[in-house]
């Protein structure tokens, strides 16, 4: 690359450089359009739509106004979302009405090869298009799923997602990984595409069950301890977790993760703050996998950051008082939800190693906190430091 491009390049933002690109390419506008979405992954994190409404009438009224003048819709559901939400929106929404409905079951069993090929099958059979639109209304296994679909059916179809779970709506339907699992490894296949846009209303939660919102709450509470002190206090300190007292930091916490985000959509660096808590998380989440006894994700990863806080007192300079907190905190606030066995550490090595973070080295590459609010990316741990972390957090 030429010095001067390559000087402008490193400097330019996403929508700068659709600009740019529509200078050099003149006939790109076709790449713009929201339906080509795996054409311009890297940018269109900035592209993507977020509205927070106020209530399920609202999303209905904007949904049918934002999918006017496509043929076909199609919408992607698991059973649970299509008993406790779908209702409401075929009540108040003329495109829910006509969209094909595509049911599969919950649970993170369905985010796999198996259920996407059903998936695609059913598109294919219908005639779906590239233009049509599809709709994921679900917890992250949905955004995960059928942004997985979107991005591959076609090469690329239309895609949105109305997240319903606390998880979906803060952290999976935003950002634009898509995946599924394979062999119980978790997000082992998948894209970068972000959804076109991303309709949320916290007015879902009223029938997400307790689990499933502290589980959403510790993906809050780990955009807190990255990225914002005053955050962490703020969640740390509410008196009960419910969707009201939860409700007014929703957008915060999204804002994080899209702030995050927008900055290296790719995780060629900074992005990778997002994964503390993962590499412990994915593997427990895993091994749970692996037995078909799945664990809520947030679990794992409340797990996963418990155990990255005790290395970041040896690694990562946090201080005994800031480890100490954070460990009364988190053990406080997840004392409610029943706590399975956790794995031994030979259960756990494996997918600590087949971690995408650590291709092809010796040492674990793991995302860990200098102190509450700031995190630290790219620290390498001895296989020997990750097992000393897990025995502390056994016998903790
Ligand atoms: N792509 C990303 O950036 C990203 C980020 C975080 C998590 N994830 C993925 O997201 C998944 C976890 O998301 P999740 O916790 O939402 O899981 P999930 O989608 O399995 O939802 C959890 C449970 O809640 C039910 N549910 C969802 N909304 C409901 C509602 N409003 N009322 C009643 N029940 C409802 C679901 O049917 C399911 O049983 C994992 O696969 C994880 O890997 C992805
Ligand atoms: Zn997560």
């Amino acid at each position: 690359m030429c010095p001067w491009f390559e000087s402008r390049w490193h400097h330019m933002k996403a929508k700068d450089l659709t600009s740019f690109a529509f200078f050099i390419f003149p006939h790109l506008e076709i790449l713009t359009d929201k339906s080509r979405r795996p054409i311009l992954a890297a940018m269109e994190t900035e592209l993507t739509e977020h509205l927070v409404f106020s209530d399920i009438p609202g999303l209905a009224q904007a949904l049918d106004a934002m999918v006017e003048g496509r043929s076909q819709l199609f919408l992607l559901t698991d059973s649970k979302v299509a008993a406790c939400v779908l209702p409401a929106l075929i009540a108040e929404s003329e495109s829910v009405r006509r969209a094909h409905i595509i049911e599969v079951e919950s649970g993170e069993g369905s985010k796999c090869i198996e259920i996407a090929h059903h998936i695609w099958s059913q598109l294919a059979e219908s005639h779906a298009s590239r233009n049509d639109l599809l709709i994921n209304l679900g917890g992250g296994m949905i955004t995960d799923l059928g942004g997985f679909i979107g991005s591959t059916y076609k090469r690329g179809m239309a895609f949105m997602h109305i997240p319903t779970s606390l998880m979906a709506m803060t952290d999976a339907a935003i950002g634009g990984k898509t995946g599924i699992d394979h062999d119980s490894i978790k997000n082992l296949i998948g894209t970068y595409a972000p959804a076109s846009q991303v309709l949320i209303c916290p007015q879902f939660l009223q029938t997400l069950p307790l689990n499933e919102l502290y589980s959403g709450f510790a993906e809050m509470l780990k955009h807190a301890l990255v990225a914002d002190q005053d955050l962490w206090y703020q969640l740390t300190e509410l008196g009960a977790i419910t969707p009201s007292t939860i409700q007014p930091f929703i957008k915060q916490s999204l804002e994080i993760k899209k702030r995050i985000c927008q900055a290296d959509p790719l995780e060629n660096g900074s992005r990778k703050l997002l994964n503390f808590g993962h590499t412990f998380g994915h593997a427990v989440e895993s091994v749970f996998l692996d037995v078909k006894n799945p664990i809520p994700h947030g679990y794992a990863v409340a797990i996963g950051m418990m155990t990255e806080t005790y290395l970041s007192l040896d690694i990562s300079g946090l201080s005994v008082d800031q480890r100490n907190h954070i460990l009364n905190t988190m053990n406080r606030i997840f004392s409610v939800l029943p706590l399975e066995k956790l794995p031994d550490f030979n259960d756990l090595v494996k997918y600590l190693r087949n971690d995408k973070k650590n291709s092809q080295s010796e040492s674990l590459n793991f995302t860990l906190l200098a102190h509450i609010g700031n995190g630290v990316y790219d620290q390498h741990v001895s296989l020997k430091q990750a097992e000393n972390a897990w025995q502390q957090m056994l016998i903790a």
